[in-house]
């Protein structure tokens, strides 16, 4: 019988996180060097990439860091290729830059930024993971974790583009299950609110309605998403696949 830390542990794995750069994204980034692995990080800026990948670093694993718009096809592609070179392999894969855009009205809302939120939400995500689990079926294991949103499950009318986008990640998410199953689990977790620098625009009025409606009564810390992600991550989860966690303090 495995003891819990053997369970948990990343140590000789590689973990790829997308938008690690601050947020859920750096959290995780440092559970997982925690536990033992060692780490990529991707985002849009390179110099806060480089800032976390230190911070791994000081926990005596091995990190490198990557300028990628997760939104790009051929951007994604690179960045899969850098990482393959810089490890040889990539054992964890969390699809986690995501962004939703401010607008009034859905007819204001442009095919420019429609685009973006379903590129960096929905197609980023699809094409990494295509490219990365066909390596991580070849090795013989692999994890793939999608970052989703309640707003999968609960749409309302504040963010209608991405909650549909994260609603197409969790269908993508029990359908790469299938694809790369067995050798290769592909899971979401759907964040409810946290605090992270997407909650800067929340009104006080927008925070209380989002406590009220919580079973907790409040949103979440950046790092109670790592319980989840590590679980994911980890053998503890090796007979979980294709599913979707809420991490979200409860409903009511
Ligand atoms: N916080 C919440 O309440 C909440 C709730 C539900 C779901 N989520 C989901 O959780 C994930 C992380 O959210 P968060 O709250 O940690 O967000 P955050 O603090 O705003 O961080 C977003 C991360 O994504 C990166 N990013 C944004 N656009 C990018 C692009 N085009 N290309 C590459 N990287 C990009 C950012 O890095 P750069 O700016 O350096 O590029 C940053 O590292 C997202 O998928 C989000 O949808 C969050």
């Amino acid at each position: 019988m495995s003891t819990p830390a053997a369970l948990f542990d990343l140590t000789g794995r590689v973990a790829l996180v997308t938008g690690g750069s601050r947020g859920l994204g750096r959290e995780m980034a440092l559970a997982f060097a925690a536990a033992g692995a060692d780490v990529a990080v991707a985002s849009r800026n390179l110099e806060a990439c480089e800032a976390v990948a230190d911070e791994v670093r000081a926990l005596g694993r091995d990190a490198s860091a990557h300028a990628c718009h997760l939104g790009r096809w051929d951007e994604v592609g690179t960045l899969a290729d850098a990482v393959l070179e810089r490890f040889g392999h990539v054992d964890v894969l969390v699809n986690n830059a995501g962004k939703s855009p401010l607008y009034e009205r859905l007819a204001d809302l442009t095919e420019a930024q429609y685009d973006s939120v379903l590129g960096l939400n929905l197609k980023g995500p699809f094409r990494l993971t295509a490219l990365l689990a066909e390596h991580m079926r070849a090795a013989g294991r692999g994890s793939v974790i999608n970052i989703s949103s309640i707003g999968a499950f609960r749409a309302d009318a504040s963010a209608v583009p991405y909650s549909a986008a994260k609603a197409g990640l969790n269908a993508m998410t029990a359908g790469m299950a299938q694809a790369y199953g067995p050798q290769v689990r592909v899971n979401a977790i759907a964040p409810g609110a946290f605090a992270t620098d997407i909650s800067r625009a929340w009104t006080p009025e927008v925070v209380a309605a989002l406590e009220e409606r919580t079973a907790l009564h409040r949103v979440g810390q950046p790092s109670e998403v790592v319980g989840a992600a590590l679980y994911l991550a980890s053998d503890a989860a090796a007979f979980t696949t294709g599913t979707v966690i809420q991490v979200d303090g409860g409903t009511r």
